[in-house]
């Protein structure tokens, strides 16, 4: 099992019951002979590179010198079992002298024999003289090294005195000592104050590449092994890992060592070691796994929602899957100091705070849906990631891609009401489908061939254009060819590693086996289309007479960007596309993927006969219902007329989530120059009638967009007016009592007052400074609807003075909840006050106010304000480098810094400055920044050139 050269092995095992031998060879030569006809009718050439080929050719490369030596790893070596023992030294006063020790043992199996050991350690100490390399089985036999590091690749090298001989096993051995990353991965120290002191744990973050610095290992996906795990604490401390303790040993000095059971065949990535003092609540699940949620001790009981979201969806997707979670317990941690979002750790996930506590009083519907979403998406990891890997990081999306789609399947299940696989499209897919419309960014499977470029595969592309992916597929595939295909995939994988091209080829046997043909030979046809090149499709629906006729074309948000020519298509940005419409005159929304117009890459377009016929003047069509596609449809404009006026006279005949679709297409179509901006302007005319947050959402994105595109035009104030009334009528509908409300129409009045205030609808403010006044007057009792917290208390301290202000810092100063804190601290940035704005950029790394993890957060937030944009764009160019050293740790922060700046970015000049800075900073430059730089430019470039379709539609609204 879990043998990297056999990673092409397919299926034929020839049992010895010799009765059965013959049938058992007729069928593999059958498989055989179907596996060929499948790849060799292919018309497309196979270009998913493969890797794995490129790791056989580094084997020549190891005696290279440091500069040229490859990232990866030679594969001489291969590691079957660890032992690795970590003992974390984090008491006392002084964190400055904390460290942390350990010593690993690994038994390494030599495929080709080799006179040095190639292995991943960074920013770690090996203790020379604890270096021992024998037999496996043979004390004696020990074989003489010389260390070497190579801190480029991040390796040590064991120059050896002999050769290490092929076909034998071998112990490598050795101890060493680290200091704790101050970057939030690797091995870290995280914190938290308790009765004014600080108390310590030690926690681990190994995704992507960051295990190497918690102890010397092969960092790589697909080199999967056994891990048998000691952690040794102090006896008032615990610990966690992966698995289940199986013995306790006490040592000396009340060190206690806890020994936990050996793992399954896993990647170590998803390895996880934790010191800490927390608490837990805990249940079994219908299969029984033991499941438990951790805090510290003040805020365990906010555990309980995440651990009973967990455990129905672990058993839910044990059920869909058809796959038990083998491990006999299942941990989730929340944690003070945590980079990315969650982290899933097999058996012992790991979560910002925010985003797995969740108070019953204190914490809104939202919160809910997020720690349900995470929770959901982490569980999803156990088997799309954690059992059955990504081959290398170029297919991440097979991990990122399949947890974002599951995870609304997980939450659906638990939460049938929220209509949670609606909420997909927008605002996520239409996200993605805008990262997706540039030339700068990377098609889902990329080709990574340098360690900087894995962060930069963690992005929109890989999570929602993976998962929009996956949701077409299970469209056009039907519900039961794709749950099963899937099983069929996890199931040929177990333990195991695999590429897209392993995900087709399992697809494709169950549409066989379901009768399916057009899939058997199709899906890798169809689906390299959308996996292999950048970008997505425009399909125009034109009418001619009684007919439709169908034409893809690639859609670019700015049709004059030039292709940095960084990856090329190898379909000429053709797609095979499952298109589907409707229309006015025989409504179908429920369609299947009987239903389906394909559209090839080899046809230029596509005419469906008397679509139309009986239908008059009036009468409206649309393209890709409920979009299932990711792609966008364009029409002439008649028909666009005729779309918006029956979202003017009732806009309940076309269902949200393609009410959302017309908003969201014909925006962007406006943006790239393919229709008129006054048409898409008038997608805004009907909003006050509407009330689902789906097409809601695709409008205010687009609104906030305008208001970017006027507010230095002398448009500006027409445009608040306007909007100010627009969205006043809606807020009268919603107000702010939402009592009795459900999650639906919660989310939607939380959008609501949250737009309604931004933009000073009049009511809007008056209604939150009164209900603030009256929190002010008896402090006890928070009156304000915990779900609109958030922006009445925004709202009041923007429009109040330095009492609302002071009150709300008391507040905040006096909360233990997560998720209040969170709240009130964006709340306080909310200020007009520039003295305290000023304030707050001068400390953000020394207040407590403002958590390490979110001081980049922070400054984005205040540069979002009116008042605060400048300042802070000023304190980001001012404090460039001190920003990189203190405040950015991680590539996901500088990501998030980067897109953060280039939406507030204004002018040609002030984007300039920025290109500018970035480009020369050095730490900078494996994140890709081109998007960003891309969108401001095309956002300016719009405005200008539609300055009187604005206007127009501006002076037609206040008059
Ligand atoms: N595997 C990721 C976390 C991760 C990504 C760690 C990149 C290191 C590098 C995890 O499953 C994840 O996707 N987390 C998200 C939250 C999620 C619910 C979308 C995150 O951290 O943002
Ligand atoms: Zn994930």
């Amino acid at each position: 099992m879990g043998n990297i050269s056999d990673l092409r092995k397919r299926g034929c095992f020839v049992t010895n019951l010799t009765g059965f031998l013959l049938v058992i060879l007729v069928i593999c030569l059958l498989a055989v002979v179907a596996v060929i006809v499948y790849f060799t009718t292919l018309d497309i050439k196979c270009s998913s590179s493969n890797e794995s080929n490129g790791k056989v050719a580094n084997k020549t490369l190891h005696k290279a010198p440091s500069v040229d030596r490859n990232f990866r790893l030679p594969l001489n070596l291969y590691p079957t079992v660890y032992e690795v023992e970590i003992q974390p030294y984090i008491y006392g006063d002084n964190s400055e002298d904390f460290f942390f020790s350990g010593h690993v043992g690994i038994e390494v199996e030599c495929r080709s024999s080799t006179n040095e050991i190639i292995l991943h350690s960074k920013m770690l100490h090996i203790t020379e003289n604890t270096i021992e390399i024998r037999l496996s089985g043979r004390h004696n036999d020990t074989i003489n090294s010389t260390l070497e590091y190579d801190t480029d690749n991040g390796f040590i090298i064991l120059k050896l005195s002999r050769l290490m001989v092929a076909g034998n096993r071998y112990i490598v051995e050795m101890g060493f000592d680290g200091h704790f990353s101050e970057d939030l991965d690797g091995l870290y120290l995280s914190s938290y104050v308790r009765d004014n002191s600080t108390v310590y744990l030690a926690t681990t973050q190994f995704e992507a590449i960051h295990a190497r610095k918690a102890f010397p290992c092969f960092d790589e996906p697909a080199i999967k092994a056994k891990f048998i795990i000691t952690l040794v604490r102090k006896n008032h401390m615990i610990s966690l890992s992966n698995t289940r303790i199986v013995y306790r040993e006490n040592r000396t000095d009340n060190w206690v060592a806890d020994h936990y059971e050996e793992t399954p065949l896993m990647s170590t990535y998803i390895l996880a070691f934790i010191v800490c003092d927390f608490q837990y609540t805990s249940d079994v699940t219908k299969n029984n796994v033991l499941f438990r949620s951790w805090a510290r001790n003040e805020v365990v009981d906010q555990t309980p929602y995440s651990l009973k979201v967990g455990i129905k969806i672990l058993a839910y997707f044990e059920d869909y899957l058809n796959i038990s979670f083998p491990l006999a317990k299942s941990d989730m941690i929340a944690v003070p100091d945590f980079q990315a979002g969650a982290m899933e750790n097999w058996g012992l996930i790991t979560y910002r705070e925010t985003n797995m506590l969740f108070h019953p009083l204190e914490s809104s519907e939202f919160r809910k849906e997020v720690v349900a979403n995470i929770v959901s998406h982490e569980l999803a990891h156990m088997w799309f990631g954690n059992l059955v890997t990504p081959e290398w990081w170029g297919d991440i999306w097979l991990n990122e891609g399949f947890a974002s789609y599951f995870e609304h399947l997980g939450v659906d299940h638990v939460h049938p009401d929220w209509n949670m696989l609606e909420e997909f499209t927008s605002p996520e897919m239409h996200r993605a489908m805008t990262m997706d419309s540039l030339v700068s960014k990377h098609p889902v499977y990329a080709h990574v061939s340098e360690n900087r470029q894995i962060q930069s595969m963690f992005d929109d592309i890989s999570y929602i254009k993976g998962a929009s992916i996956i949701r077409m597929m299970r469209f056009f595939l039907g519900e039961h060819t794709f749950k099963r295909g899937l099983q069929r995939y996890l199931k040929n994988h177990l333990y195991d590693v695999a590429t897209h091209d392993d995900l087709w080829y399992s697809l494709g046997n169950q549409s066989k086996i379901d009768r399916n043909p057009k899939f058997i030979q199709n899906i890798k046809h169809i689906m390299d289309t959308w996996v292999m090149q950048m970008n997505y499709p425009t399909v125009f629906i034109k009418r001619d007479r009684d007919k439709l006729i169908l034409t893809q074309s690639r859609y670019l948000l700015d049709t004059e960007a030039v292709d940095p020519g960084k990856y090329e298509s190898p379909f000429g940005y053709k797609w095979v596309i499952p298109a589907t419409f409707t229309t006015s005159l025989n409504l179908r929304f429920n369609q299947t993927a009987k239903d389906i117009i394909w559209i090839d890459i080899y046809t230029s377009d596509v005419t469906i006969s008397s679509a139309m016929s009986g239908s008059s003047a009036n009468d409206w069509y649309i393209g890709n219902v409920m979009q299932y596609g990711y792609f966008r449809v364009n029409y002439p404009e008649e028909n666009w007329i005729r779309l918006i006026q029956q979202l003017k006279t009732d806009h309940t005949l076309i269902p949200p989530i393609n009410r959302a679709q017309i908003i969201n297409d014909v925006w962007n179509l406006a943006k790239s120059g393919d229709v008129n901006t006054y048409i898409a302007l008038q997608t805004l005319d009907y909003l006050p009638k509407e009330d689902n947050v789906i097409p809601l959402r695709a409008a205010w994105t687009e609104i906030n967009y305008l208001r970017e595109a006027v507010i230095e035009t002398d448009l500006n104030s027409t445009f608040s007016k306007v909007m100010r009334k627009m969205l006043s009528k809606q807020f009268n509908k919603y107000g702010i009592d939402n009592t009795g409300a459900g999650h639906t129409e919660t989310m939607t009045r939380r959008g609501i007052v949250r737009m309604a205030c931004d933009y000073e609808s009049e009511e809007c403010i008056q209604n939150c400074t009164d209900i603030f006044k009256k929190y002010m007057e008896n402090p006890n009792e928070n009156p304000i609807d915990v779900n609109l917290r958030g922006t009445v208390l925004c709202t009041a301290v923007r429009n109040g003075g330095f009492k609302e202000y002071e009150f709300l810092k008391r507040k905040y100063k006096a909360s233990d909840i997560p998720s209040e804190k969170y709240t009130l601290r964006y709340a306080l940035l909310c200020s007009k006050d520039i003295k305290i704005l000023r304030w707050y950029l001068k400390n953000i790394l020394h207040t407590e106010d403002i958590p390490k993890e979110d001081a980049v957060k922070a400054v984005l937030h205040i540069s979002k304000t009116e008042i605060g944009r400048l300042p802070a764009l000023e304190f980001i160019r001012g404090n460039w480098n001190f920003i990189f050293k203190r405040l950015v740790k991680s590539a996901h922060e500088q990501h998030n810094l980067l897109s953060g700046i280039y939406k507030v970015l204004r002018t040609a000049a002030e984007i300039e400055k920025f290109a500018y800075l970035i480009k020369d900073s050095p730490k900078m430059m494996k994140l890709n920044h081109k998007p960003g730089l891309e969108l401001s430019n095309i956002r300016n470039k719009w405005s200008k050139r539609n300055y009187h379709n604005i206007k127009k539609w501006l002076l037609e609204k206040n008059l």
